[in-house]
């Protein structure tokens, strides 16, 4: 299939087009590189041996993406564009009600007009709020945490009401527990600008001694010991996920649950990265972040019996393979 990636130079996005230039899918990349280089165009060919094309464009221009639409007659899309970062939102409120609700109408408005019939949305566990563990795709969505989740909640019900009165149209939802790794080529990861605010961007920073020591964010939460507990998915897994919800799209709207259904603590995380990479990471103990929950991970089973997908690859790996990528290409490159 010939498939429109908005955010496709990002770090899920990069892992998507990879495995879609390995899957013989043709893939045209749409980013306006906020948070992206333009050297991970290049990676992918290396990994891939596939140059897809790239589009630096932004997906909240209509006159850009109808352009592209027309050019390339996409039959499907993936939509990753937006932003992301939690703090952020809660400080800039209207720059992500924009981004991300804005591009996701006019990539939405395009498929309408052109004839798109599938559409993967790039959604987050963050909307199942304080809902009881594991997380099940039939759950009301949880009360609204920041600005960052609403605009995944906004979006999923936008994309289910639109979806209603098209009926042509198969809208995928994919909620996302923790992504972290990358490649094991150690040529695409994550990079976050400044000091990491999640657990391994922040884990590898400090294993190269760019920061000083890990903050564990409170040990009295109800978990076995007190840490908060995670869904931690590797990226590839997650980019696997992707294809196969692309390929085996229906009408209609499917939503989707992408992690391992497993929770590990932080400080079992701290444990496996040591592990896995042969190295000491120091930390303290300090007060709980504000926002966070105690557990979070997925009830895995529609997946896998819908999709015929389930996560593969262990914390090792995970560990692994961000660590590689950090020592690899590091910072500046996502
Ligand atoms: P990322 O920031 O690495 O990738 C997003 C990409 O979108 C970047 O390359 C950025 O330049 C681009 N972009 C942003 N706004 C754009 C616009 N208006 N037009 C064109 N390009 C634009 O983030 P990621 O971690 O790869 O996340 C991808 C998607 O998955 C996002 O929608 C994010 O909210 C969602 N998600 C991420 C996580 C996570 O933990 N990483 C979890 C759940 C959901
Ligand atoms: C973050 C986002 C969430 C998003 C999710 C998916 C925030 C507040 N929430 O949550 O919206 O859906 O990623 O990727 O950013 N921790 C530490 N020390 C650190 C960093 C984290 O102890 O320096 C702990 C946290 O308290 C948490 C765990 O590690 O228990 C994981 O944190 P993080 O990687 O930020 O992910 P989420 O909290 O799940």
């Amino acid at each position: 299939m010939r498939i429109v990636v908005t955010g496709g130079a990002g770090y899920i996005g990069s892992h998507t087009c990879v495995e879609l230039l390995n899957g013989g899918h043709e893939v045209i990349i749409v980013d306006n590189l906020v948070n992206s280089h333009r050297e991970v165009i290049e990676r992918i060919a290396q990994i891939t041996g596939e140059r897809p094309l790239f589009y630096e464009a932004d997906a909240t221009s209509d006159l850009a993406v109808d352009l592209i639409f027309s050019t390339h007659q996409p039959e499907g899309v993936i939509h990753f564009a937006g932003l992301k970062a939690v703090g952020e939102s809660v400080q800039v409120p209207l720059a992500y009600y924009r981004n991300n609700l804005l591009s996701t109408m006019v990539v939405l408005d395009n498929c309408l007009k052109h004839g798109v019939d599938r559409f993967v949305f790039s959604s987050s566990a963050t909307v199942y709020g304080e809902n009881q563990v594991p997380f099940v795709e039939t759950m009301e969505l949880g009360h609204r945490t920041n600005p960052y989740g609403e605009t995944k909640a906004i979006c999923e019900r936008m994309l289910t009401d639109v979806a209603e009165v098209n009926p042509q149209l198969a809208v995928t939802l994919l909620r996302y527990f923790n992504p972290v790794g990358a490649h094991e080529s150690g040529l695409i990861g994550e990079a976050p600008q400044g000091v990491p605010n999640n657990l391994m961007p922040y884990l590898t920073q400090v294993a190269k001694g760019v920061l000083g020591e890990l903050q564990v964010f409170g040990n009295d939460y109800p978990t076995p010991d007190g840490t908060g507990v995670r869904d931690y998915i590797h990226v590839v897994d997650l980019a696997e996920g992707h294809v196969l919800a692309l390929e085996r799209a229906e009408p209609g709207v499917s939503i989707y649950n992408l992690g391992t259904g497993k929770g590990t603590s932080v400080l079992e995380l701290v444990e496996a990265f040591e592990k896995a990479n042969n190295l000491k990471i120091p930390y303290t103990i300090t007060a709980r972040r504000a926002g966070d929950i105690a557990e979070c991970y997925a009830d895995v089973r529609k997946a896998r019996e819908q999709l015929g997908w389930t996560a593969k690859r262990d914390l090792t790996e995970m560990a692994r393979d961000a660590w590689r990528f950090e020592q690899q290409t590091g910072k500046n490159n996502s």
